[in-house]
């Protein structure tokens, strides 16, 4: 079967690392890819967004099934375009992508359906002067999220009430985030410990993925300000028995039947981002993807043929397999650009890559110059996994690999998953 992955990033890496290691494989592509990607799948110079495009190239090469890494092509309707097409879409039509796509309607959707989340009010940019008095009543820290699909700028979580009040003006008054802050979810502070669920859904049946946790800020210690994501670990050593337990029965099991009732056509990845609150799962927010870095963290350790799940999503059978879980550790850690996440230099040439052995680099910010060098393009430029018996060798196997990696004003954190030691 010929499959064509869609994204750029190290997540794609990821998957295609995973793909090409499927019986059931013949060719396999990336649109747009990386030089990574190149190593072991045919890179296609189409975006993510051209549809028609892509349903060319796919009826020229016989691709059968597209996977969709990032958020964007879903939340634009991809999988809808392609319904009642010969292509297999793994991912959401728009009506599932709008867990992700719009916060105003997860937040909806979580209280229709009885799932812990934080207390919120919303409001339109009619209603400014409503949510500024909304915004004084509240205790701090409090946070403040856009509606829409802000590249991970769309969250402000503060305990300065002038910061947050800049921020409410930032989008309900000077409209500086388009369409996507035509709302915006003013909600309560959760105190706890986050982690990522992963489901892969057919829309009926599900089967539970390994759980991870990233960490989004840039400084170790979760200092600075957020980024996509600097590193991963799975499985998650808080995540016991009990807790699974009721992230099954009181998030996955209600978002099943939302989704069921709210009749959405959902084949793919629901991602649940959850803050454990003594032991209760509140769901901060929705992905109609994996996520990145998780994905490279959290594939490593699925020992399943990849793409026999995924056929599955679309004859009914997702339900009869089982997912073999790797018991090893995976830890991730990204070698970000200078100045990341804020604007960054490109084009710095990566050396180090052909001297790891003993963990996996998955690309993301990379390039080729003229001579065929490899240079950064991107804020976060790779991640490099490693496995290990248990976190701390996991952790030491990942962090040693990292530090071979070099370029001009690398920045990574040593300090990923050291947080978790205390559990594990
Ligand atoms: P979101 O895009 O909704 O996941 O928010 C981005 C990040 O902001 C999350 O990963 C959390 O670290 C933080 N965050 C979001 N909502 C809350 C909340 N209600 N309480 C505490 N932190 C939050
Ligand atoms: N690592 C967070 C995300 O993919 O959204």
């Amino acid at each position: 079967m010929n499959v064509l992955i869609l994204g750029s990033g190290g997540r794609e890496h990821a998957f295609a690392w995973k793909l090409a290691q499927s019986a059931l494989i013949d060719k396999l592509f990336v649109a747009p890819g990386n030089p990574g990607t190149a190593q072991i799948a045919t890179n296609v110079a189409i975006h993510e967004s051209d549809f028609t495009e892509l349903e060319d190239f796919c009826e020229r090469e016989q691709v059968e099934m597209i996977v969709v890494g990032p958020e964007a092509p879903l939340v634009a309707g991809i999988a809808d375009y392609f319904d009642g097409k010969p292509v297999k879409i793994v991912g959401p039509e728009s009506s599932g992508a709008r867990l992700e796509g719009s916060k105003a309607y997860s937040k909806v959707f979580l209280e229709r359906y009885g799932i812990p989340t934080a207390k919120y009010a919303t409001f339109s940019m009619a209603e400014a002067d409503k949510a500024l008095a909304y915004l004084r009543a509240h205790p701090l820290p409090v946070v403040l999220k856009v509606d829409g699909l802000a590249a991970g700028k769309g969250v402000v979580v503060t305990s300065d009430f002038a910061e947050a009040e800049a921020f409410l003006n930032t989008v309900l008054v000077d409209a500086k985030f388009g369409t996507a802050g035509n709302k915006l979810v003013i909600e309560e502070f959760l105190d706890g410990i986050e982690c990522s669920v992963f489901i892969l859904t057919d829309g009926t049946d599900y089967q539970l993925l390994p759980m991870a946790k990233d960490y989004k800020r840039i400084g170790e210690g979760d200092k600075g300000p957020n980024t996509g994501g600097m590193g991963a670990v799975s499985p998650v050593p808080f995540t016991d028995r009990t807790f699974r337990h009721r992230v099954i029965e009181e998030v996955i099991a209600p978002t099943m039947k939302g989704i069921k009732a709210e009749n959405m056509v959902y084949k793919g990845f629901l991602y649940f981002g959850l803050m454990n609150v003594n032991g209760t799962p509140y769901v901060l927010e929705f992905n109609c993807r994996m996520g990145d870095p998780e994905t490279q963290a959290v594939l490593p350790r699925i020992q399943n043929d990849l793409l026999a799940l995924f056929n599955a999503l679309f004859d009914g059978s997702l339900k009869q397999h089982e997912v073999a879980i790797h018991p090893a550790t995976c830890v991730t850690v990204v070698c970000a650009a200078e100045g990341y996440p804020g604007t960054y230099p490109k084009g710095r040439p990566i050396t180090g890559i052909e001297d790891i052995e003993d963990a996996m680099v998955f690309q993301a910010g990379t390039g080729l110059d003229a001579s065929g060098q490899l240079v950064t393009t991107g804020g976060r430029v790779l991640a490099v996994t490693a496995y290990g018996e248990g976190l701390p060798e996991a952790r030491e196997k990942a962090v040693a690999a990292a530090q071979k990696i070099q370029f001009q004003g690398k920045q990574m954190r040593a300090d990923i998953g050291t947080d978790l030691l205390r559990f594990a």
